[in-house]
C-alpha cells in the first residue's frame, strides 16, 4: 500500500516537472458499444443502416414512408448508417422519398443538426451517411453549407487518398481518438477535389440490387464503380423488401411493416449475408446492412453475431 502511494507520488512529480512521465495519451476504450470493435477497421466492423431515414411516420396510411420511428430513436437502437435521399425544394436541399410532394422529410440541415446532437452526446461512436444525389446538387454551393451549419464538417472523415481500397480504412479507435467519426458518401456527384469529404460510394461500396420482391433476398453485385476490385471494396446489402401493390406496368413498391419482423429477424439477415460473401470476392462480410423499419425484428442482434461479439 505504502509503495503504491509512494510511486504515485513520483509519477506525479515527475509529469508535473515536466520530465516526460506524461499519462498516457486518452483512447477510446469503447467504439461503437464494443471494446472489442476498438480495433477493428472501419471497413471490417457490420453496421445496420436505416434505409430512408428521414421517411418515417407512425401512421400506416402514408405508404412512402420507410421507417416508423425518428433520427434520434433510430440512432438510440444502434443504426450507425442513415441513409436518405435529397431534392431540392423552394431552393433549399431536403430529404425527400421520390418527390417532396409524396413525402418531405425536411431540410438537410435540420436533419442533420439533429445527429450532431447524438454525436455531441455520443463522442465514442462513429457514424456514416450515404445520401443520394439525383439531382446532382453543387457540392460546394448546395451540400457543403448544410454540413458546414449543422457544425459536421469538422466531424467529416477526409480520407488520404480516393479511392481507398477496403483493406486501408482506420480503425474505429482511431477515427474516434482523431474526432474524425463521420464518413459521407454520395450516390452521385462526387468529387474529392471540390469537396474532400464528400465521397464517391460506388468507388468503394458496391450494393445489391434495390426493390426487390423476393424474400430470399438472391445477391448480386448491382451497382458498383471502379477502378478498384470487387474485393477492394466493402459492400451493402439492401435488405428490405418491398410489395408490388399495383401489378400492372412496371407497379408500385412499397415497403410493407407486416414483413419486417421476418425480414429483419436473425435468420432472414444472415441467410442474406451468407449469399453474399461468396461474391465479395476476399469472403468479407457486408459492411453495410440497409434496413426498412429498422425497429421491428432483431438486426442488431444479428449484427453483433456477424462482428463476432455474440
Ligand atoms: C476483421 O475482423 C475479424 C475479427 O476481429 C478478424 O478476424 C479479421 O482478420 C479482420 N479482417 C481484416 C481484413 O482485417
Ligand atoms: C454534375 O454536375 C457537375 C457540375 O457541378 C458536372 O460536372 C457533372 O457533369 C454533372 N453530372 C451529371 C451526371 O450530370
Ligand atoms: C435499396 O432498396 C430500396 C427499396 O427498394 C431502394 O429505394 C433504394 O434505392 C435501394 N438502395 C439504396 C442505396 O437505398
Amino acid at each position: 500500500m505504502g509503495n503504491i502511494f509512494h510511486w504515485s507520488l513520483v509519477f506525479a512529480a515527475l509529469a508535473h516537472c515536466g520530465l516526460g512521465l506524461q499519462p498516457p495519451q486518452r483512447r477510446a476504450t469503447v467504439c461503437n458499444g464494443h471494446a472489442e470493435l476498438c480495433d477493428r477497421a472501419y471497413s471490417n466492423v457490420t453496421t445496420i443502416g436505416s434505409h430512408d431515414s428521414f421517411a418515417f411516420s407512425s401512421n400506416p396510411l402514408i405508404l412512402a414512408r420507410d421507417q416508423q420511428v425518428d433520427i434520434p430513436t433510430q440512432l438510440n437502437l444502434g443504426v450507425r448508417l442513415l441513409q436518405a435521399q435529397s431534392h431540392m425544394n423552394d431552393g433549399v436541399i431536403h430529404f425527400c422519398h421520390t418527390s417532396c410532394i409524396l413525402f418531405d422529410g425536411g431540410t438537410v440541415v435540420d436533419y442533420l443538426k439533429l445527429v450532431k446532437t447524438f454525436l455531441d452526446n455520443n463522442p465514442n461512436e462513429v457514424l456514416t451517411f450515404i445520401f443520394t444525389n439525383p439531382e446532382n446538387l453543387s457540392l460546394t454551393d448546395v451540400w457543403k453549407p448544410a454540413f458546414d451549419e449543422a457544425g459536421i464538417t469538422p466531424l467529416a472523415y477526409v480520407p488520404p487518398h480516393v479511392p481507398m481500397k477496403n483493406s486501408e480504412w482506420p480503425t474505429l479507435g482511431e477515427m474516434i481518438d482523431s474526432g474524425k467519426r463521420v464518413v459521407v458518401f454520395l450516390d452521385a456527384g462526387a468529387d474529392t477535389s471540390q469537396v474532400d469529404f464528400l465521397l464517391p460510394e460506388f468507388e468503394m461500396i458496391w450494393e445489391t440490387p434495390f426493390g426487390v420482391t423476393d424474400p430470399s433476398f438472391p445477391c448480386s453485385v448491382d451497382r458498383i464503380d471502379g477502378p478498384l476490385s470487387t474485393p477492394d471494396h466493402s459492400y451493402m446489402i439492401n435488405h428490405s423488401l418491398n410489395k408490388n401493390i399495383l401489378p400492372i406496368g412496371d407497379g408500385v413498391l412499397v415497403s410493407d411493416p407486416l414483413d419486417a419482423p421476418t425480414t429483419n429477424s436473425v435468420n432472414s439477415i444472415i441467410a442474406n449475408v451468407e449469399g453474399c460473401v461468396p461474391l465479395s470476392g476476399a469472403n468479407r462480410k457486408p459492411q453495410f446492412v440497409l434496413l426498412d423499419y429498422v425497429d421491428i425484428g432483431n438486426a442488431f442482434q444479428a449484427a453483433n453475431q456477424l462482428n463476432g461479439l455474440a
